[in-house]
């Protein structure tokens, strides 16, 4: 846990954020995370002409970490157009506490976070559990 490469992770959403399609906003975004395989997924967002179906960066990397092997996430990072560290929205905290490890460490603007910190007394699989 202590050896992420935040800087490599960072330079992965940057990446990630150069091929965001945001031609209403004109605000890119892009997600890079560590998977519990060792391996790197990454997301940008996708705008919609219908404004409310847009998808948001995290939702990209969610689908690439099922597509290639499944697992979950152990860090992560978003960042907007000028690379600059941003915090996932409110939505998409809820998208990552869904596969991530417990107490899996964010890079924010107020430095590194836990999940549960971004998201307290979060709603999550175990509610749902012997339903
Ligand atoms: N956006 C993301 O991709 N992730 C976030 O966590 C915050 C917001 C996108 C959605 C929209 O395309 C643009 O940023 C402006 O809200």
């Amino acid at each position: 846990m202590t050896d992420i490469d935040w800087d490599e992770l960072r330079a992965t959403a940057v990446e990630a954020m150069q091929r965001a399609y945001a031609p209403y906003s004109r605000y890119k975004v892009g997600a890079a995370a560590l998977v519990t395989d060792g391996r790197t997924v990454s997301g940008c967002n996708v705008e919609n002409a219908s404004y409310g179906v847009g998808l948001c960066a995290e939702c990209g990397l969610v689908g690439d970490l099922h597509m290639t092997g499944g697992g979950q996430l152990v860090a992560f990072v978003c960042v907007n157009g000028d690379g600059e560290t941003i915090m996932p929205c409110g939505r998409c905290r809820q998208l990552l506490y869904e596969h991530a490890i417990p107490g899996m460490l964010l890079e924010t603007v107020s430095g590194i976070r836990t999940i549960d910190e971004v998201l307290p007394d979060a709603f999550g699989p175990r509610d749902l559990e012997g339903r």
